[in-house]
């Protein structure tokens, strides 16, 4: 790869930091792995027809963990009760299992910024995620203004706050309402399910929210927003503000498990070539500054969300979702982690090789 690349917002090429020429060789390693993992069904040993038993115990295991603590910036979320857990697999054959608090509709937060993403490349393909936003990981917090000022693409990557408002822009509409309909109406299609928004969240963040709007701002700066800047960040909160259930978000996840299509309604939502585009950018980004970490743990393509859920995929077999409103400073909920990466460990699910 040649190391230098052109800063479009400068006049001098610059020269990649070492961090980010190490992360596009992390990325290249992660997608031929992604790849590999899509026919490894072999390699991993099978997995157990019944998944009940290992839901279960990943529920046991952990309905006591109280590390953590709600995130409180949005403060409605500080609200919400602490304790409720739940677990859930949604097979790629639309098989359900769950345990715990499953019908408890929590709102998505940046669950919902690969969904976007997915839209956008549906409407525009997948390039148009990459030229327009970004795909590179940042290392650093979410909603990081330090990440847009020394990442040459500014809007970063679709996960990130800045990403996904560049992300929501992109969607092809005339105006916010028809723009926020089309990411609810896909929601609906990807968890099978009339989703709507929880309006004291919604009003909440939006009445905090200063921080994304200053990375509205920066992103028509520096031309990198595709409608009006505060317009997108009142449709992104809204987007983050959809209620959803850990069943409903694990039928959205098994979608993407399932290629595209979902398992349980049969309807085909995302066309099958932009499913791996989704999941590398979960894998490189989903748990933001700890992304390094969680590839390293549990290595499976995942997303979090302040609102405590996760959910990550193993293609062409299941989602597996979390929900439990502790996270912890990077903004990932502690005990959801935990589960999910139980899960994972006893049916061998690492995408990278398993000892099982
Ligand atoms: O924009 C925000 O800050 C929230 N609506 C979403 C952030 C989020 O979920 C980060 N996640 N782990």
């Amino acid at each position: 790869m040649n190391p230098e690349i052109v800063n479009p917002y400068g006049t001098k090429p610059v020269r990649p930091s070492f961090a980010a020429r190490r992360f596009g060789r992390a990325a290249a390693v992660v997608v031929i792995a992604l790849a590999f993992g899509m026919g490894a069904a072999q390699a991993r040993g099978p997995i157990p027809k019944n998944l009940e038993p290992v839901v279960k115990a990943a529920y046991d295991k952990f309905k006591d963990d109280q590390r953590g603590k709600n995130a409180d910036y949005i403060p409605e979320l500080a609200k919400v009760p602490s304790e409720l857990f739940g677990v859930v697999i949604v097979t790629a054959k639309g098989k359900v299992y769950t345990a715990g608090d499953v019908d408890y509709a929590f709102s998505i937060q940046s669950v919902s910024k690969p969904f976007t993403a997915a839209l956008v490349m549906q409407e525009q393909g997948a390039e148009a995620i990459k030229d327009k936003i970004g795909v590179e990981p940042t290392g650093l917090k979410f909603n990081s203004i330090l990440a847009t000022q020394i990442i040459p693409q500014v809007s970063v990557n679709p996960l990130v706050n800045s990403g996904a408002i560049a992300s929501v822009s992109m969607v092809q509409a005339t105006g916010a309402d028809e723009r926020f309909n089309k990411i609810i109406g896909f929601f609906d299609e990807l968890s099978g399910a009339k989703l709507s928004v929880i309006d004291s969240v919604y009003k909440s963040e939006a009445a905090t929210n200063q921080r994304n709007r200053a990375h509205g701002y920066i992103l028509a700066a520096s031309d990198r927003i595709y409608s009006d800047p505060m317009e997108a960040v009142d449709v992104y909160t809204k987007q983050c503000s959809i209620g959803v259930t850990a069943k409903q978000l694990g039928i959205m996840g098994a979608t993407l498990a399932n290629g595209g299509v979902n398992p349980v309604t049969k309807k085909r939502v995302l066309d099958a070539k932009y499913v791996p585009k989704v999941l590398a950018i979960m894998m490189m980004a989903g748990f933001y500054n700890e992304s390094g970490d969680w590839a390293y743990t549990t290595g499976l393509p995942a997303k979090t969300g302040v609102g405590g859920g996760i959910v990550a995929v193993v293609p062409g077999e299941m989602a597996i979702v979390a929900f439990s409103p502790r996270v912890n400073d990077a903004g990932n909920s502690v005990r959801a982690a935990e589960a999910i990466t139980y899960i994972a460990d006893q049916l061998g699910l690492n995408l990278f090789g398993s000892a099982k």
